[in-house]
């Protein structure tokens, strides 16, 4: 059997050396990938036009500088060719719609929704409560025809958030996924709404429980109709300056954020990532699949950069448990990602792998050498590697992807390498919040290395600024990440005083996260201000809260919780109450000093049960709880450099003293 795997490498190497394989061509020196300017040491992209000091972009085609201009562009592009494409519920094959079907649609429906009364400008706001789908894109373009503004509702921000949301936007109409979605909001529903439209069918019921409210339903395809007959009224087309959408977020405490972002905005975040992307920008042969929210801005940024090229657009089938299935079928060329589907992948071979050492040695060996050939700077799927063992993963996502942007939460390093060996395609990292609408760094062509998040894109600049309180100074090039550009919302919707926090008096705009520049320019994403983080899975953690729960034990004289947004938990270092461990220990008949009871399992087990009753009485979700813990015989003080003179933990020292328990406890949990 090794044999054969020997003969396998020694083939290889032909192969390889046959094709001649050449590195690809960074833009610039990747040793050098920002232009740094001025005392606060600015960083800017290397694309950034410089002229009266430093330009930000705001659009790249003279074409394309509202979302209005977005799908005749797509049109000329592609020669009207294919949009937007879903499965046909019998053939089970993708069916598509054109540029120019999916152009006079959106803007029927437009014409529709002000037949029906809404008033054409960026003052109406309307509601979209949909998974993606094509109806999903042709409500929102619609809108966008006549300068009204789309405001995505979403499950998980919740029902209240909902209503919320309709009562704060002042929503008149909302257009509703299904019978489920359209129910959910005749709950309490806001007076100001009048209108839902459907975009499935639903019961008599329903519409009858709508009407009792004053409520009128109306079938999509209805509005659609209406406004085709109402055709001869002209579009309102917006200007730049306009609003486009208010993007609401969820925050840990208090009501959702209405994030306001104009034409300009979006269109200036789009066109900096093609300029940035160069070669490998989407083109009219790229097709991409949908299947992250269209709640998200890294989503709908994605469909923007994908119409301007004059790609195409598939929908999943709804269930991301069948996402591979749909990737079967459409194969796709390009997908957004989230760690977490990287992980699963990953995962997964990993585990397939454990049935045979056969087939792990020939994996580890094809990964090997790819490994090998992207650190000469080459990618690709050429290798007879790619052909004997990688196949299998490639053709499980359509056997045709050719980039992947992945951005939302912080990829492990060992991941990102597996996934761009393994699939031979271009991936690339992204970091951004809403507030900038979405990706505002991205890596560069023909870097190939991890943990960092590229470079800022040409619409915006970055800056670190000094966060005391957790010992980040700029000076030290450790920061909270500031950005400043034409990327960069107008503010929370109806809330001056949020935005003044958010927003400084000289337009930057405080993310909250802690960054780093790597000597090349390239940022790494460190900590969060604040102690609030993100799990791999995407939820929100605030470790005081946590630790404040867990201080009321008797047996806790302090705690530090700790959580990691590459894990999915949370674990803890805790300095137990001496006097109380000393007399539980003394009824149960354990002898020895502090330290040594505190390597005692079943005063550890004594301390988690305790901890956890008292964080599920104070409500904590079950992933806010610690699920290992390790007993510290020796108090933080402002002497051993763990608490600040006003007594506070000192959070990344903590984390530094702790990091090897920190890990093992992660070792045995992971
Ligand atoms: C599905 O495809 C078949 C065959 O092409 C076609 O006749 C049918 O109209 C399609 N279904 C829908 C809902 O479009
Ligand atoms: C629902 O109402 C429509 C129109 O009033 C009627 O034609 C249809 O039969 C009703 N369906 C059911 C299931 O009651
Ligand atoms: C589209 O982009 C791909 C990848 O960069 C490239 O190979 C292809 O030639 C491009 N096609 C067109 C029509 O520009
Ligand atoms: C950029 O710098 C970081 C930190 O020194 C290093 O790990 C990385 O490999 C560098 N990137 C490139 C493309 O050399």
């Amino acid at each position: 059997m090794l044999a054969i795997a020997g003969i396998g490498v020694a083939a290889a190497s032909a192969y390889y050396w046959a094709r001649k394989p050449r590195p690809s061509q960074p833009p610039f020196d990747l040793q050098h990938q920002t232009i740094v300017e001025g005392p606060e040491l600015i960083h800017y992209s290397r694309f950034t036009q410089k002229g009266n000091g430093m330009k930000f972009m705001r659009y790249l085609y003279e074409d394309t500088k509202t979302l209005y201009d977005v799908f005749p562009r797509g049109a000329r592009i592609s020669n009207n060719g294919p949009c937007l494409g879903w499965r046909n519920a019998t053939t089970k094959e993708y069916q598509w719609m054109n540029y120019k079907e999916t152009m006079s649609r959106s803007q029927n429906f437009g014409s529709g929704l002000v037949a029906l009364g809404l008033k054409p400008g960026p003052d109406t706001l309307v509601g979209v409560y949909s998974q993606n789908n094509p109806e999903w894109v042709l409500s929102e373009y619609g809108l966008y025809s006549n300068s009204m503004v789309v405001v995505p509702l979403y499950d998980t921000l919740g029902p209240d958030a909902s209503r919320f949301i309709i009562n704060q936007a002042e929503m008149s109409l909302v257009i509703c996924e299904n019978e489920d979605k359209c129910k959910s909001l005749l709950t309490d529903t806001p007076a100001c709404l009048k209108i839902m439209v459907h975009i499935k069918p639903i019961s008599n019921a329903t519409v009858e429980l709508a009407k009792s409210k004053g409520i009128t339903t109306l079938s999509f395809e209805y509005v659609e109709n209406l406004g085709a007959q109402n055709k001869h009224k002209p579009t309102v087309p917006p200007k730049p300056e306009d609003l486009c959408i208010v993007c609401y977020t969820s925050g840990t405490t208090g009501n959702p954020k209405g994030v306001m972002l104009t034409h300009e905005n979006v269109i200036a975040d789009a066109s900096a990532i093609l300029l940035h992307m160069g070669d490998e920008k989407p083109n009219k042969t790229d097709v991409m699949i949908s299947f992250l929210p269209l709640a998200h801005m890294l989503e709908r940024i994605s469909h923007l950069v994908l119409y301007i090229g004059g790609g195409s657009i598939g929908f999943f089938g709804g269930d991301v448990r069948h996402l591979m299935d749909d990737m079967v079928a459409l194969k796709p060329t390009i997908t957004p990602a989230v760690p977490r589907i990287f992980n699963r992948i990953y995962d997964k071979v990993q585990s397939g792998l454990k049935s045979s050492s056969v087939k792990r040695f020939l994996f580890n060996t094809a990964l090997s050498s790819k490994e090998n050939d992207l650190r000469r700077g080459i990618m690709g799927k050429n290798t007879i590697w790619d052909k004997l063992v990688l196949k299998k993963v490639q053709d499980a996502m359509g056997g045709r992807i050719r980039l992947i942007v992945v951005g939302s939460a912080p990829l492990a390093g060992a991941v990102m390498t597996f996934m761009r060996c393994a699939l031979g395609c271009v991936i690339i990292e992204c970091y951004g919040l809403t507030e900038c609408a979405a990706p505002t760094t991205l890596t560069v062509n023909g870097d190939f290395t991890s943990e960092h998040v590229g470079t800022p894109i040409p619409c915006c600049a970055i800056k670190l600024v000094d966060v005391p309180d957790m010992n980040y100074f700029a000076v030290s090039g450790r920061g909270e990440i500031c950005i400043k550009g034409t990327n960069v919302f107008k503010g929370y919707f109806k809330d001056p005083e949020k935005t003044k926090e958010t927003i400084d008096k000289d337009g930057w705009l405080h993310t909250g996260d802690i960054g780093t520049f790597l000597d090349n320019g390239t940022l790494k994403i460190i900590d969060r201000k604040k102690h609030i983080f993100k799990l791999s899975q995407g939820e929100y953690i605030a470790p005081e809260k946590i630790e404040s729960l867990y201080m009321k034990s008797q047996y806790v004289a302090q705690v530090f919780v700790h959580g990691e947004s590459i894990k999915s938990c949370v674990i803890g270092i805790i300095v137990p109450d001496e006097e109380f461990i000393k007399q539980y220990a003394e009824i149960r008949g354990f002898f020895g000093s502090f330290s040594v009871l505190c390597n005692v399992a079943e005063i550890k087990q004594l301390i988690m049960n305790d901890i956890t009753e008292l964080g599920k009485k104070g409500g904590l979700k079950s992933f806010e709880q610690v699920k290992d813990i390790y007993l510290h015989p020796e108090l933080f003080t402002v002497q051993n450099g763990l608490l600040t003179p006003v007594l506070k933990s000192k959070r990344p020292d903590l984390r530094t003293y702790f990091k090897r328990q920190l890990e093992e406890m992660y070792s045995k949990l992971d």
